[in-house]
């Protein structure tokens, strides 16, 4: 039985991500902030057989504080993880800072997976194919790090803020494999295209039509999970992998430029205190 994290497992692809675990007989946690999502996703465990299996912590994982307590749980409910799957976003059209003080995209798209992913690290190294998918946008042409201001102190947009996030992971990625791929971890990015969820988020009237226009023309959920499902059963050999609709794109691209990708690592060190 694999012991499974889905981050942002309360709807979307990651709940269906974590309901197929549990149909498949493994044990997954999932974490997100809405209590009756949460509810709602132990009440469809329960009605498959698998309520002794299934968790959920509440948690605003844009919260540096939040994320530590919830390593903290799992650590203390798992001594071992077979895979993390990070799926936590919220669109936000206007700039916010969270109670910590950090902009709220920054915070959950990247913050949160970084200190997951480092968080829970030895506890996956426990297991016999650990695996972390971080779900996010790899091989998209939009976005960029904006190093002189990550988190958009002067000029906020919602959408280049997510797409930041989008390279941000990317970069994490790459420093993870960078620091780790001696280790048994392998880290999957994982970019799903165009898939009808809830698209979480707080949308500017004209974003809002574009959404309610995506979540008609994407591909299902079931089809949008597939690549992820795949990947945590029979993760890839390399350190690093990513992949674009289940087709893998090569890591040499730039986007996982080592140097760009410790110079984050730093970064991020430095903005955590560590
Ligand atoms: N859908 C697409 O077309 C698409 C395309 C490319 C990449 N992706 C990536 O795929 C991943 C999954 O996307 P999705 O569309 O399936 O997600 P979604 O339906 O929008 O669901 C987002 C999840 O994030 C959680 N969440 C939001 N804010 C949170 C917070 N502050 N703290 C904790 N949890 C929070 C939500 O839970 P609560 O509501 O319970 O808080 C929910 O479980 C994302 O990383 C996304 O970037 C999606």
């Amino acid at each position: 039985m694999k012991r499974i994290v889905v981050q942002g497992g309360t709807d979307g692809m990651g709940r269906a991500t974590a309901l197929v675990c549990l149909g498949r007989g493994d044990a997954v946690t999932v974490v997100g902030r809405d209590e009756a999502k949460g509810k709602s996703f132990l009440a469809e465990a329960a009605e498959i057989g698998a309520e002794g299996r299934a968790s959920f912590i509440r948690a605003d994982l844009s919260l540096i504080s939040e994320n530590e307590r919830v390593i903290e749980v799992v650590r203390d409910a798992y001594p071992v993880v077979d895979a993390l799957v990070l799926c936590a976003r919220h669109y936000l059209s206007r700039r916010r800072e969270t109670a910590e003080g950090r902009e709220a995209t920054f915070a959950l798209f990247y913050l949160s997976r970084y200190l997951l992913s480092h968080g829970l690290r030895e506890r996956l190294e426990k297991a016999e194919r650990p695996v972390i998918l971080n779900v996010a946008g790899p091989g998209s042409p939009v976005g960029k790090i904006h190093w002189e201001d990550l988190e958009f102190t002067r000029a906020y947009d919602g959408l280049a803020a997510q797409m930041q996030s989008g390279k941000a992971n990317d970069l994490l990625g790459a420093a993870f494999a960078d620091r780790h791929g001696a280790e048994r971890t392998r880290y999957v990015l994982i970019n799903p295209g165009s898939v009808s969820t809830s698209f979480s988020g707080e949308y500017d009237a004209e974003t809002q039509r574009h959404i309610d226009m995506m979540k008609r023309v994407a591909k299902p959920v079931a089809a949008g999970i597939a690549p992820i499902v795949e990947a945590l059963y029979a993760p890839p050999a390399a350190p690093l992998s990513a992949l674009v609709e289940g087709r893998p794109m090569d890591v040499r691209d730039r986007s996982f430029d080592v140097h760009d990708a410790r110079r984050l690592d730093e970064r991020t060190r430095e903005l955590l205190g560590r």
